[in-house]
């Protein structure tokens, strides 16, 4: 079975085309870096406009580079949801008319349960039920996984995403997007002995996050520091330690409550490797497995979206052409 998969929910379009048989056979991501850079951030009318330049184009490589035609194609995948209005519209719209004129299904996709499954296109993958810290720019939780479509929310950021608090504070020290990748490499040559940052919420009980305090000590931290390089690359190693220990000690804590044997991260976080390490000697103790996808599919792009769709697809689901865009749409 093949599926096109398309990504819209935020500022970057992804299209695939995922092979049962043979997986990935092309996949094509543009991110709006430009946009991002000019203002500061997304502007989501701005990006709605972008999606419609890119999409064609992207969709035409992605066909071209597997020599998919259209006859070839099972159906089209898309994300409805939760992203931003205008970019969910736009590339469901776009996915949607294609499934009408090819005269193929077409599914709604579940941004998170995307990321969620993304691990499913490595070869070392997880067996339901397990355990999942999906930690992105919107999104930071902790989820019991025990099926494809059922997923119970073990703790989540009561405030702002850990990939939202690396891109703020990134951005405050005078770094570009993505924050997190910026900060994990000025941290390499940061010296582990200046400066110690709160771990938020650890001695409370509970699996829930928060992690505005930790951009806020950064912002203090950083205004009485001398701003110049050796600073930055400080704080950044400070402020990394500090997201990745809290988010080791909740998983810790998951893995001890529900007494599951494998955790899968997911969302661009989990490309952090500073996570990944720290993670792996965690698990090892609870003689449990680490999975994870490679950094290109941990972040936001259109294979997820195509794997996601395949395995809804499987079940005998599809979506009716009018299926409404979820803005706000809980796992
Ligand atoms: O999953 P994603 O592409 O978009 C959302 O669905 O939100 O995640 C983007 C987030 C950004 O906040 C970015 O700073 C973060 O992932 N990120 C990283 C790394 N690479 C991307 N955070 C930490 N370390 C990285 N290496
Ligand atoms: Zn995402």
């Amino acid at each position: 079975m093949k599926i096109l998969g398309i990504e819209t929910s935020c500022d970057d379009t992804g299209a695939a085309i995922f092979d049962s048989e043979k997986g990935i056979l092309s996949q094509r991501l543009h991110t709006q870096l430009d946009l991002r850079e000019k203002y500061g951030g997304v502007v989501p009318e701005l990006s709605s406009r972008d999606h419609i330049r890119r999409l064609a184009p992207l969709v035409n490589d992605v066909l071209n580079e597997s020599n998919c035609g259209t006859e070839d194609l099972h159906g089209v995948a898309y994300t409805a949801g939760p992203g931003l209005m205008g970019a969910l519209l736009v590339g469901s719209m776009f996915a949607r008319s294609l499934a009408f004129a090819w005269q193929k299904p077409s599914v709604a996709v579940h941004h998170l349960e995307a990321h969620v499954l993304a691990v499913m296109l490595e070869e070392k993958k997880p067996q339901f039920p397990f355990l999942t810290l999906l930690v992105s720019g919107g999104h930071t939780m902790l989820l019991r996984a025990d099926d494809i479509g059922s997923y119970q929310l073990l703790g989540e950021s009561l405030d702002d995403a850990a990939g939202e608090a690396f891109d703020k504070t990134a951005r405050l020290m005078g770094l570009d997007y993505p924050g997190g990748a910026r900060i994990a490499e000025f941290a390499l040559q940061g010296n582990a002995m200046s400066y110690h940052f709160p771990r938020p919420m650890v001695d409370r009980p509970g699996l829930d996050f928060s992690f505005s305090g930790l951009k806020t000590y950064a912002h203090n931290t950083w205004q009485t520091s001398k701003q110049d390089h050796e600073a930055r690359c400080d704080i950044s190693h400070a402020f990394q330690e500090a997201i990745v220990d809290t988010l080791v000690i909740k998983c810790r804590r998951a893995l001890e409550k529900t007494k599951l044997k494998q955790l899968v991260i997911a969302g661009g976080v989990a490309a952090n490797q500073r996570l990944r390490e720290r993670l792996a000697e965690m698990v090892e103790k609870f003689d449990a497995e680490l999975f994870y996808p490679k950094p290109s599919l941990c972040t936001d792009n259109g294979a997820m979206v195509a794997y996601a769709g395949y395995r809804r697809f499987l079940l005998g689901q599809s979506d009716p052409l009018t299926a409404p865009i979820q803005p706000r749409w809980p796992l």
